[in-house]
């Protein structure tokens, strides 16, 4: 019995989907605990490419999915992704829990308008209601996966709900209008779809750890989106980091074996906030090009920059890091000059962690130089095994190691299952 949370230690876009699908090969459940749709996670398997937004990573390998209380679904999303897969041959045995949170229309509306009317505070959001769906739940005012299946409490809670959210629209000049019949309609059709699936997610996943099964815990986003130690306001509305996983998903904080951070091995970041290690120029395009740097879910160009030691000293502590997966590292291969940030300037002072404001953006990065690598033999490197990997590569996971104190358990060298190389499986 082991239960494994994995995580992003960035911004997001590190390659959890992959390194999830990798080791949810031998667990029995994958659980995602918070976000939304606003995650895409990339699972890439020979020519089959998929991009998964809601439903766990681990159905691509057939595995019992979970979208567990910590989430905010958008239920039209969730049964396009389950019908997609089907239509690819894939049918996950899969649930949700009744105590997450239903991304509703006026969300969606909501969180364009809201960002629109931010200016300089706007966070470059996916757009798809996540904010304001969060902000209901906290307000105690959300309609829950529960209430879908509840025609009276739904109309109950829409009667109440739908004309806050007109004036609210109108506040940010909308004057689209909210039809409570339809509306209705659609959503209580939706728990129609989807009450077979809805379950007591924490009885679920305790039980399964009872019995002595592996459980895997899939973050989104990542550390430096998480909504208290990300950099705030430039962050999204959840807890992105371990501790979201048992309130995410109701398992206690002891039942966690290991908690595994997943980082790439240079920066990405999609949205706006500060990136003190910020590229332009030819090596920005160099990696964009190389790492296909365009958002899975909105499609967006990332911004790219050198590796951040203090981001990822930051999340080794924050999540109690047990192993690090460092992903495309075949990206830097052939760069003409590689450099790590070990801490930052800022007003002529030395600033050792992540400024919690947007100071952060005023920090100038210092960097150690590093020696790049080219040619390297990735496939080779593959069946060779990590002990083998030597020379630059193997310097500069070892200095990422020391840095963060955290064992690197897993390189990878490719978007493919195959083109990675374990260290130490947590499972
Ligand atoms: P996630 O949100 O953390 O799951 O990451 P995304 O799927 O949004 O973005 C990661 C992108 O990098 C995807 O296109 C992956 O297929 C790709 N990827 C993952 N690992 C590697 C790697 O080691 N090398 C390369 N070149 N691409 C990778
Ligand atoms: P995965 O799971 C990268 C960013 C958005 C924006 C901020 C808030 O694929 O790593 P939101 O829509 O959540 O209110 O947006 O967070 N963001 C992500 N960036 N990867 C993600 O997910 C992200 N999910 C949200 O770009 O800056
Ligand atoms: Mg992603």
């Amino acid at each position: 019995m082991t239960a494994v949370v994995v995580v992003g230690t960035q911004l997001g876009d590190e390659g959890k989907g992959k390194v999830i699908d990798l080791f949810s090969e031998r667990t029995n459940l994958v659980v995602r605990f918070q976000g939304g749709d606003n995650a895409g996670h990339t699972v890439v398997v020979g020519d089959d490419e998929f991009k998964l937004h809601l439903v766990p990573s681990g159905s691509v390998r057939g595995k019992r999915v979970v979208v567990g209380n910590g989430c905010v679904v958008n239920p039209e999303v969730l049964l396009g992704e389950i019908g997609e897969l089907k239509s690819r041959g894939i049918e996950p045995e899969w649930f949700i829990s009744g105590r997450a949170h239903v991304i509703m229309p006026y969300h969606i509306r909501l969180d364009g308008l809201e960002e629109d009317s931010k200016g300089e505070m706007a966070a470059g959001t996916t757009k798809r209601g996540i904010g304001p769906c969060y902000q209901d739940k906290v307000a105690r005012r959300g309609v829950r996966v529960a209430d879908l299946l509840d025609p009276d409490a739904l109309r109950e809670k829409l009667k109440y709900l739908l004309p806050l959210k007109t004036r609210e629209l109108e506040l940010y000049g909308s004057d689209c209008s909210l039809d409570l019949d339809v509306i209705f309609e659609r959503y209580r059709e939706f728990g129609e779809r989807i009450a077979d699936h809805v379950v007591e997610v924490s009885v679920l996943v305790n039980e399964s750890l009872d019995r002595g099964e592996n459980v895997l815990m899939e973050g989104a986003q990542g550390t430096h989106l998480d909504i208290d130690h990300g950099v705030y306001p430039f962050n999204t509305s959840s807890n992105t980091t371990s501790g979201g996983a048992c309130t995410g998903s109701g398992v206690g904080v002891t039942r966690i074996d290991e908690v595994i951070g997943v980082a790439k091995a240079y920066l990405s970041r999609v949205g706006t906030g500060p990136l003190p290690t910020e590229l332009e120029g030819e090596t920005a395009d160099f990696l964009v090009e190389r790492g296909n740097e365009y958002g899975t879910t909105t499609g967006r160009r990332r911004r790219v920059g050198w590796q951040d030691v203090p981001m990822l000293r930051y999340s080794a502590s924050v999540n109690g890091m047990t192993g690090l997966v460092v992903t495309s590292l075949d990206v830097l291969d052939g760069l003409d000059e590689l450099q790590v940030c070990t801490h930052y300037r800022l007003d002529g002072e030395e600033v050792p962690h992540v400024p919690p404001t947007r100071e952060w953006g005023r920090c100038e990065p210092v960097y150690e130089e590093f020696e790049p690598w080219s040619g390297v033999d990735w496939e080779g490197a593959a069946e060779l095994g990590y002990d083998e990997l030597d020379g630059e590569v193997r310097r500069y996971l070892s200095y990422l190691s020391e840095e963060t104190g955290v064992e690197v358990i897993g390189v990878s060298v490719g978007p493919e299952r195959r083109q990675t190389i374990i260290n130490r499986d947590p499972f």
